[in-house]
């Protein structure tokens, strides 16, 4: 039996959705974890030893997505577009801390690994946006204080924002898709375990089977920007 229209979707990025814009993934062969090991430059540890590697690290990559040739492409453009036509709510929650799914309007959107263009204090906790790079020697604008200022982005032993929210979603939604991610990583990789116990289809849009493939209702491969289209194309059809 089709999705009824107005049925709650809730859809999971990881960083294969972001990959044919330009950015890497973390375990492909080419990805960012075969260049850098996360103990060094993904951790409260790391940044505690030595802040200004894991400035460094942050600040390529900020620089890199603030490149112009990075942009949403059109798996990002397909989730906004179900997101505008679909009659019931369509939540993204993604894993990525690249802007690629506002700038492609997508509105209903959870970053549960934080954003590489926030900032917040250890301090103080005062966060706001930043698209310059980042210092060790910067000065905190609420509390005056130094050496507190790091990218707002979830690390290694931390806990993932709005999981509250998350589980909310999942528990409730009729449609649950998760798109380019490993399943390598908890909690994210336990979504589709949630979202299936609570009665949902699950569905994965990956270029090649996740860790958990085996526990989706469906799992399709190809490349997002291909797959991802056809898919909302579908659902809007009714044809899911
Ligand atoms: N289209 C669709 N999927 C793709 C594409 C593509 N063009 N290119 C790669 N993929 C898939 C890969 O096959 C892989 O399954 O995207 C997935 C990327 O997996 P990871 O590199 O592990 O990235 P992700 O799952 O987002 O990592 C989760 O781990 O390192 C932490 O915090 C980091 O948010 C990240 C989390």
């Amino acid at each position: 039996m089709p999705l009824h229209p107005s049925a709650p979707i809730v859809v999971l990025t990881g960083a294969g959705i972001s990959r044919e814009s330009g950015l890497h993934t973390f375990r492909d062969a080419d990805g960012i974890w075969a260049q850098v090991r996360i103990e060094d430059v993904a951790t409260p540890e790391a940044f505690a030893r030595n802040p200004r590697r894991v400035q460094d690290f942050y600040n390529a990559r900020r620089r890199g997505l603030l490149s112009p040739e990075i942009r949403p492409n059109p798996a990002h453009a397909a989730l906004a577009e179900l997101e505008r036509r679909w009659a019931g709510e369509v939540l993204v929650v993604t894993q990525n801390i690249d802007d690629l799914h506002e700038r492609a309007s997508s509105k209903t959107l959870i970053h549960m690994h934080g954003e590489l263009l926030k900032v917040f204090c250890a301090h103080c906790r005062f966060t706001q946006e930043i698209r310059t790079d980042l210092s060790v020697e910067d000065v905190c604008p609420n509390c005056g204080r130094k050496g507190g200022l790091r990218p707002d982005v979830v690390w290694f032993g931390e806990m993932p924002y709005h999981m509250e929210r998350i589980y909310e979603a999942l528990t409730g939604c009729d449609l649950f898709v998760s798109i380019g991610t490993s399943g390598n990583v908890y909690p994210a990789a336990g979504f589709v375990a949630e979202a299936g116990a609570a009665g949902a289809l699950t569905v994965e849009l990956n270029l090649e089977p996740s860790a958990g493939a085996t526990l989706f209702d469906r799992s399709i491969q190809g490349p997002a920007t291909e797959v991802v289209p056809a898919f909302v194309r579908d659902l809007l059809a009714g044809a899911v």
